[in-house]
């Protein structure tokens, strides 16, 4: 998230991670991989019914790096074959934000064949795996059903999510020539940067011989974000905070906060601004901690006298994130209900959290919070590596104008041309749309007008209609 509300309050759950280690069943070695792994895959039925019959999918476990029958790493995924032609079908890679929140809930509110409601699963028209396969990651170790050693920063997450792939690959070897997209939201912003970076460079290292015996290319095509987290490339954060901040969105361009309010963060500008400089130039985890305390703390904390930051055509406010979010709650009645888990062959004392407190508290703690991971994109542009943004303009956490502005600053062959470029209306989606490059473009900026932070699950429609456009290169309009 942008905004340092959820923290201090989803010290709910607790991971038992002790509790099950002795539970978990001993590996099974799969005899066509040179270095043995654990895995473990079921097939569950009656799970998830999508309009068109019971959903194809794969649930289970991969022991990543590390993983030992005592010492477990070991990460969840459920995946959803494409309905047409999965074999050659692009694969989206889906995650959470938070950090700590399970990856089941962007597919399980606008990507799968079926969603969540309070109600149970329902079949979902808009899903985006009629044409391609989506595969749902519980990422990293510690949120959702991934459990055993944790990592405490988004670089060494990707890793395990690029040791994740390659093993993935193992299993299912027949997809392993097929374009991987990364999708995510909100923290993802940070998460996606490293995650695209770790394969674009076991990529780089296996075409020079350097690579890990039996790892494979993987094919990367895309990364897609809604609504990422922003702050970040130092350059970045001048004109974030002069001209087009948070601040600015939630006190000028919207009244977000009231006036009273407002007046009081104006002092806090400042000294974020600098806190982020000063773990800029010295990175120590103490000076980004501080910097995460003072600008996604203090500036963070202001009243909206009810508004919801995530949209603020709405109202809710409440210390309590699942009042507001009570999507984290259906997932956990889901996943935790012994159908449920009978069907996935869960094993016993693993227990699944939506929104994991270690987690986001160990990287918080970590300053995993405040680093320049905006410009991580710039290399992976210029291999070929397209990114689009899919931007919900009704949200105040990770507001727009940050967005933009981090882009703008981006350093890439696409930098020139993305800050001449204009942005184009798209009057039937009530969107605008900056692109560079041909069809669907190689950088591309959609804003929507009636969406907030979670912009896939507001407007599910569009968002199928862009994914579908975007991967198959061909114009939105
Ligand atoms: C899916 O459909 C099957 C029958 O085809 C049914 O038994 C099952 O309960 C359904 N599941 C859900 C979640 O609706
Ligand atoms: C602004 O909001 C604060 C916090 O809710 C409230 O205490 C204050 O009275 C409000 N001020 C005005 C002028 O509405
Ligand atoms: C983060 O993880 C590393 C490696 O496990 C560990 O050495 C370090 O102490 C952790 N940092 C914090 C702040 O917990
Ligand atoms: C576009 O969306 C905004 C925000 O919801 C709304 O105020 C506006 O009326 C919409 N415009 C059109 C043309 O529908």
């Amino acid at each position: 998230m942008c905004s340092s509300k959820i923290f201090g309050i989803i010290a709910i759950s607790i991971l038992q991670v002790a509790s099950y280690i002795s539970a978990v069943s001993a590996s099974q070695p799969d005899p066509s991989v040179s270095q043995p792994f654990f895995s473990s895959v079921s097939t569950p039925k009656g799970l998830c019914n999508g309009t068109t019959g019971p959903a194809v999918s794969h649930a289970g476990f991969i022991g990543l790096k590390g993983d030992t029958p005592s010492k477990p790493k070991r990460s969840f995924f459920w995946f959803f074959e494409a309905e047409t032609d999965s074999r050659n079908a692009p694969i989206i890679l889906t995650m959470g934000g938070g950090p700590g929140a399970s990856g089941m809930l962007n597919a399980l509110l606008f990507q799968a064949p079926c969603i969540m409601s309070a109600t149970g699963m329902t079949p979902f028209e808009h899903r985006w795996t009629e044409q391609f396969n989506l595969v749902a990651l519980d990422h990293p170790i510690g949120v959702g059903y991934s459990y055993g050693t944790r990592v405490n920063s988004s670089s060494d997450a990707a890793l395990d999510v690029y040791n994740f792939l390659q093993k993935f690959f193992k299993i299912y070897p027949q997809l392993s020539k097929n374009k991987v997209i990364l999708s995510d939201g909100s923290y993802g912003g940070t998460y996606l940067a490293h995650i695209g970076t770790a394969i674009h460079n076991g990529n780089i290292a296996l075409k020079s011989g350097k690579g890990e015996r039996g790892d494979i290319h993987i094919n990367l095509d895309s990364i897609v974000l809604t609504n990422p987290f922003a702050i970040s490339h130092f350059k970045a954060i001048k004109p974030y905070f002069d001209h087009e901040t948070c601040s600015m969105y939630r006190c000028a361009i919207h009244q977000v906060h009231n006036a009273t309010t407002c007046q009081g963060l104006y002092p806090i500008l400042p000294l974020c601004l600098e806190s982020i400089h000063l773990a800029y130039e010295i990175p120590t985890i103490q000076n980004r901690v501080t910097a995460a305390d003072i600008c996604l703390g203090q500036l963070s904390s202001g009243s909206t006298n009810g508004i919801l930051l995530e949209d603020i055509r709405k109202n809710c406010e409440d210390p309590d994130i699942f009042v507001c979010y009570p999507e984290y709650l259906w997932a956990d009645k889901f996943f935790n209900d012994p159908n449920t888990k009978r069907e996935m062959n869960i094993p016993d004392g693993v227990e699944f959290t939506g929104l994991g407190s270690k987690v986001s508290e160990e990287f918080y703690s970590a300053g995993d919070l405040i680093q320049p991971h905006q410009s991580l994109y710039g290399p992976l542009l210029d291999s070929g590596i397209r990114l689009l943004y899919f931007v919900g303009a009704q949200d105040a956490n990770c507001a727009w104008p940050g967005i933009l502005s981090s882009l703008k600053l981006l350093k890439s062959k696409f930098q020139q041309r993305f800050l001449n470029a204009h942005d184009v209306l798209w009057p039937s989606q009530n969107s605008t749309v900056r692109q560079i490059g041909d069809r669907a473009g190689g950088l591309t900026f959609i804003l929507a007008q009636e969406a907030g932070h979670t912009a896939g699950q507001d407007q599910p429609e569009l968002a199928k209609f862009i994914i579908e456009h975007w991967i198959n290169q061909m114009p939105f309009f």
